[in-house]
């Protein structure tokens, strides 16, 4: 069992971490003035980086310990079967929702030997937990809420075999448990009358969407001839939503499932056709064999999108269209249709957070979590009003579409993704507004957006609007796309944080000043476990307890930097880091500390609270051991896990 998610979850970094851009967006040589260029040739020392990032070396050396981190750090993790999720003193942490609970009243109780069929898991919690929010009900915000969570993907452990084939082929029942585990799950939960935060069963508010629950799709592409397929010849409505990775909200109560690695669901094996479509290949989709993951075509024609003249519609190749959008939910409408918004642009989405200014204007931020790719911006065209939230129902199929360019000086601008600018002509293979879109991602390698070391997650400070921004990681940056102002550490293995402020603290500005707020990695003068030198590439700037790849990143209501990280934890460059964490940040003095440490093998992702903040769930993904049963035996299962303080208090403090 371990062997087998193992060697999934390696298959599964490799194609989730492709380089797919071709582009030769401007690279550090280009960006930086002579001057400062002398400093960057050769290796980037620390020094340098220090000096260009704003004073980072200087205040690694401010050891004050922060008013804002109240609690007792927790230590690296290091032991191989570590299965147990470990909180400072003072805190406790218990299984919550696991994948298998029910959620639907009439669902089965969970098998361990996972013979549950597709209709159980249909009710089921789904797998691989990542983004969450929780949604207080007005009349009781802090004891009674909703809480929904995504389903990113699914393990090999869904299956009592593994994932199978059979005469080359993908049994339809398997494929179709798969599809019913993806999507996301609302559960109401209230707290009992002992204080204890409980699920509600049954509750008419519980939930789960899946691979097959229809959306309509609205913005500019509804019904446009891209979005049409044998099966929808309006282009109005798509089945399910897949690697809902990280997510969002909105101000009038939504929630926004983001869809990430969708591309590895299809394949084209039209080979000349694949090379000419651009919607396909700049996304990175398989075009020989099997799609990359899951061979779901083998069992379901809906995810060969290899054309085929003899249907309508050129039969499913359209189908990859109809995926890497927002899907906004309201959790609190259990009959509502989930809505994909195609004005936000199609790609590899990670998350989609909010900003909100004093006027109502807004800003939802994103990452396109792949190799040298970039940050967005969609900015809706109207206001929320408070006063009548209900206007907000379609406030998020206007607006302006904008990619990041991170420049020299610390200076940065918003690129704007709009037909008939800065080149986005059907010249230049973008017909309309609505093939801007669909493409996103060339139209802003055309723009010159910077390439980025893959960006998860976006996090905005809850006062200053200060914007935060995870670069996991990056190995494989390669000659094409060399270090750029942004991204400066070759084999950038431990990846970094940077933090900027649009002009005027406006969410809508177009220019920005960025610089770094921390490069993850070692400490200076670290030593690997046989007694050599730490490459410099791996030498962070960490002021504080050691981490690597941040991922998830959130702020609490008193501007608290929570970071969350998904590293291989058996790669040998990760040794000194140990089981991934979740840490916490004073964004001020930038010290750091370790707040907890999941079981071996996990990641650990999705991140809410109750609104008083004395409630914290967090998600365990893909544990290798037996988490949460810790017996040697369960199968492991991707858990929500709640937090409290046991004096009540507010976590952190
Ligand atoms: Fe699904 Fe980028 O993590
Ligand atoms: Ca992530
Ligand atoms: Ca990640």
């Amino acid at each position: 069992m371990k062997q087998d998610l193992e060697a999934f979850h390696a298959r599964l970094a490799a194609h989730d971490d492709q380089a797919i851009n071709p582009s030769r967006n401007p690279s550090l040589e280009q960006l930086i003035d002579s001057g400062r260029r002398n400093l960057l040739k050769g290796s980037l020392t620390l020094a340098a980086l220090g000096f260009m990032g704003g004073g980072l070396a200087a205040c690694r050396g401010s050891l004050a310990a922060s008013p804002l981190l109240g609690f007792q750090g927790v230590a690296v993790q290091q032991a191989e079967d570590f299965d147990q999720v470990l909180v400072p003193e003072g805190y406790r942490a218990r299984p919550f929702f696991s994948w298998g609970d029910a959620v639907l009243p009439d669902a089965p109780a969970w098998r361990p030997d996972a013979r549950d069929d597709w209709q159980a898991q249909l009710g089921q919690a789904g797998d691989n937990h990542d983004g969450m929010h929780f949604f207080p009900f007005p009349e009781a915000p802090d004891s009674h809420g909703l809480l929904v969570i995504n389903h990113e993907y699914v393990n090999p452990t869904l299956h009592p075999n593994g994932m199978t084939l059979s005469d080359g082929r993908r049994p339809l029942e398997e494929v179709k448990k798969e599809q019913a585990a993806h999507g996301a799950s609302v559960i109401e939960v209230r707290k009992d009358a002992d204080g204890q935060w409980q699920r509600v069963m049954p509750s008419r508010y519980n939930r789960r969407i899946s691979g097959f629950t229809p959306m309509r799709i609205s913005g500019p592409l509804a019904g446009h001839e891209a979005m049409k397929t044998v099966a929808d010849p309006s282009g109005r409505e798509v089945l399910g939503t897949f690697n809902n990775c990280s997510s969002g909200f909105t101000p009038w109560g939504t929630y926004l499932i983001c869809e990430e690695n969708w591309h590895n669901y299809f394949v084209n094996h039209d080979q000349a056709d694949f090379a000419r479509r651009v919607s396909h290949k700049r996304y990175g989709l398989a075009n020989e064999g099997m799609s990359k993951l899951y061979g779901w075509e083998t069992a379901d024609a809906r995810f060969d999108a290899t054309p085929d003249a003899s249907q309508p519609h050129g039969g499913y190749v359209n189908e990859p269209h109809r995926f890497g959008w927002v899907v906004e939910l309201d959790p609190f409408d259990p009959d509502s249709q989930p809505v994909k918004r195609t004005a936000f642009g199609r790609y590899c989405r990670e998350c989609s957070v909010l900003s909100q200014g004093e006027d109502g204007r807004m800003a939802f931020y994103s990452g396109d979590d792949t190799k040298g790719e970039y940050i967005y911006k969609f900015v809706p065209s109207g206001r929320f009003d408070a006063a009548n939230p209900r206007a907000s129902r379609d406030l998020l199929d206007e607006g302006t579409l904008y990619v990041a360019r991170f420049g020299a000086e610390g200076r940065g601008r918003w690129l704007p993704l709009v037909h008939g600018q800065g080149g986005l002509t059907a010249e230049n293979g973008f017909a309309s507004q609505a093939e801007v879109l669909l493409n996103a991602r060339a139209a802003a390698d055309l723009l010159g957006a910077t390439p980025m070391d893959r960006p998860e997650w976006v996090a905005v400070h809850p006062t200053t609007r200060e914007v935060y921004v995870t670069l996991t990681n990056n190995d494989g940056r390669g000659t094409r796309q060399p270090a750029n102002e942004a991204n400066r550490r070759p084999a950038n293995l431990h990846g970094h944080i940077i933090r900027w402020n649009e002009e005027g603290a406006d969410p809508t500005a177009t220019e920005f000043s960025w610089e770094f707020f921390l490069l993850a990695g070692e400490p200076e003068g670290a030593k690997t476990a046989t007694g050599e030198a730490v490459p410099a590439n791996l030498i962070g700037t960490i002021n504080g307890d050691l981490f690597s790849s941040p991922d998830g990143l959130a702020f609490d209501g008193a501007g608290r930097l929570w970071i969350e990280t998904d590293y291989e934890d058996r790669d040998p460059a990760m040794q000194a880091m140990g089981c991934n964490q979740l840490l916490c940040a004073d964004p001020q003095s930038r010290e750091v500390r370790r707040f907890l440490v999941g079981p071996r093998g996990c990641e650990i992702t999705g991140i809410t609270w109750s609104p008083d903040y004395r409630a914290l769930w967090i998600n365990i993904q893909h544990p290798s051991l037996s988490y949460p049963a810790s017996d040697g035996s369960t199968r492991p299962r991707s858990t929500t896990v709640l937090i409290t303080k046991d004096d009540g208090g507010v976590i952190g403090t």
